[in-house]
């Protein structure tokens, strides 16, 4: 199916994430992204040069753990915002069963989609799992705070589970940005705010009709707005008429 035409400068278009939304969301992306680069030097040797970008391995060590509480703090507030918007409804399920048709490219024989597709959605939920997962688990190794108040079993096995958890995060990582690269819009949308309509009515047509609906209502407020203040001016036209000085 052909895509739509991207927003013209004149277009307002609708508004997708507000700055708040968009400055969370790049903080967020960029702690990751250097939790990942300071994370796999202590992985595994082979990505030991990495400590370089940090100052060496002992501030690498040293601010990883930093990084991840704030990045922890952040990503909390994105998962109350987004919360509603990620919750799956049946529509969702059956745009998973069609998932060879998302790949394909045929949008059009998709079922409706709201301001998340389940795609975007699961990726917020496996975050949900993983993030508070990787805090927890970072905590119980944290040297010299935490780590040896810990039981030794326990601290092995945290470890091990911070390695895995960081693994399936960075899988979840690479599909999310690959997404957002294969649908053309979705990095304006995250830049910008704003998205086209025909862009919002192609890949997301439910949360379209719904943005639809309220500009309609907003119009209509606002003209009743108007014409009650009509009404009350020629009611009381002392109300129009200038004070004599
Ligand atoms: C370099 C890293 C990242 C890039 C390039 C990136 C890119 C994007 C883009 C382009 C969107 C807008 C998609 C749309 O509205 O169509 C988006 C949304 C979102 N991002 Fe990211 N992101 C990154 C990192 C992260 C991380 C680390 C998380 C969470 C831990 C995350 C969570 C989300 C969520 C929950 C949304 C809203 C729903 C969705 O579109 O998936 N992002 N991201």
């Amino acid at each position: 199916m052909s895509e739509p035409k991207p927003r013209a400068k004149s277009d307002p278009g609708i508004l997708r994430y507000d700055a708040f939304s968009r400055i969370n969301h790049w903080l967020i992306a960029i702690s990751f992204v250097m939790l990942v680069l300071s994370g796999l030097p202590f992985f595994h040797p082979f990505f030991w040069s990495l400590t370089g970008l940090f100052g060496g391995p002992t501030m690498t060590r040293i601010l990883h753990p930093y990084i991840g509480l704030f990045m922890a703090l952040f990503f909390a507030i994105m998962a109350i915002r987004f919360f509603k918007v990620s919750l799956i409804k049946r529509h969702d399920i059956q745009w998973l069963k069609q998932i060879k048709d998302v790949l394909s490219n045929h949008d059009e024989r998709l079922p409706p989609v709201g301001k998340n597709n389940a795609g975007q959605k699961l990726v917020y939920w496996i975050m949900v799992l993983c993030v508070p997962l990787l805090l927890v688990t970072g905590l119980l190794i944290w040297q010299p705070y935490f780590a040896d108040a810990v039981p030794i079993t326990l601290r092995r096995l945290a470890a091990m589970g911070h390695a895995y958890l960081a693994f399936l995060a960075i899988i979840t990582l690479i599909i999310h940005i690959y997404s957002g690269i294969w649908v053309k819009g979705s990095f304006t949308a995250m830049i910008r705010g704003r998205v086209s309509k025909p862009w919002a009515k192609h890949h997301h047509d439910l949360w379209y009709e719904e943005e639809m609906d309220k500009e309609r209502r907003g119009k209509e407020h606002r003209g009743k707005e108007y014409r009650e203040h009509e009404m009350s001016n020629q009611q009381h036209p002392s109300m129009t008429r200038e004070e004599p000085k």
